[in-house]
């Protein structure tokens, strides 16, 4: 299994295809309402969150480590005509001359700091950024609700219409004592509802028991084998919860 962290560069440009979730958003439009200067948003990402903030008006800080998120983040901006301070930065790692009234990192996006002492680092540096008084407001998975879903098992996460065809997002998460390992597949195939098939097949051919696809997956075989098939991997990564 590879220690890699998912490589969010890799899924930028279809992140928002297959990431559409909105329950959060009236949670955090109500806890950013009255807030004094800038929010600072951690994990902006390609700003799922932070464009309902801006459009609210929320002086929002949009920080992520990965530039190929917030490049689609500033791209979404720059079209809609909003702004938005957009800096790429490791939350283990900020430096900001302002302190905030509010930090948020909303999505779970904090079982992505993989380890104790980067989590650990992570917190101090946001303790850092906040004005005396200020809050956090960090969401996080169950993880008795979502270590029953890591059980190695493969899922289709949804097929998403794009303009070459359609993307099939599939993946599996197993572990979960303390860590879960979670890995990521999207296909985009030109053969719109066989689609789903074709990608479940391709992950079965790998051996002749299908239940067993993942065991060979994380063997290392998975990679040659959807570049054959004109498939792409597109992230593989690991995270805590
Ligand atoms: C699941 S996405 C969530 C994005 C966005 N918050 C949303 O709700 O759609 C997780 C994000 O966390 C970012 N991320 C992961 N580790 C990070 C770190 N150490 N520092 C900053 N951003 C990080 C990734 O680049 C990615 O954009």
């Amino acid at each position: 299994m590879s220690n890699t962290q998912i490589d969010y560069d890799t899924i930028a440009e279809i992140y928002d295809l297959y990431v559409t979730a909105d329950y959060d958003i009236p949670f955090f439009l109500q806890e950013t309402a009255n807030v004094e200067g800038p929010v600072l948003e951690l994990t902006a990402g390609t700003g799922r969150l932070s464009l309902p903030l801006v459009q609210a008006g929320v002086q929002v800080t949009c920080v992520d480590s990965s530039q190929g998120m917030l490049d689609v983040l500033s791209r979404k901006l720059r079209e809609r005509g909003l702004s938005a301070e957009v800096r790429c930065a490791d939350v283990c790692r900020l430096e900001f001359h302002t302190s905030f009234r509010l930090a948020i990192l909303p999505f779970q996006s904090f079982m992505e700091i993989v380890g104790e002492e980067r989590q650990r680092q992570a917190l101090s540096a946001v303790f850092a950024c906040l004005a005396p008084g200020g809050r956090f407001i960090c969401t996080f998975h169950n993880p008795a609700v979502r270590r029953t879903q890591a059980d190695g098992v493969l899922r289709i996460v949804g097929r998403f219409p794009t303009q070459d065809g359609t993307l099939v997002v599939s993946g599996f998460e197993q572990g979960g004592h303390p860590i879960v390992e979670r890995l990521q597949f999207s296909f985009t195939l030109p053969c719109g509802v066989s689609c789903l098939a074709s990608a479940l097949l391709l992950l079965c051919v790998l051996c002749d028991e299908p239940a067993c696809c993942s065991n060979h997956i994380v063997s290392g075989n998975f990679c040659p084998i959807l570049g054959r098939n004109g498939g792409r991997l597109l992230s593989i990564g690991k995270t805590t919860f």
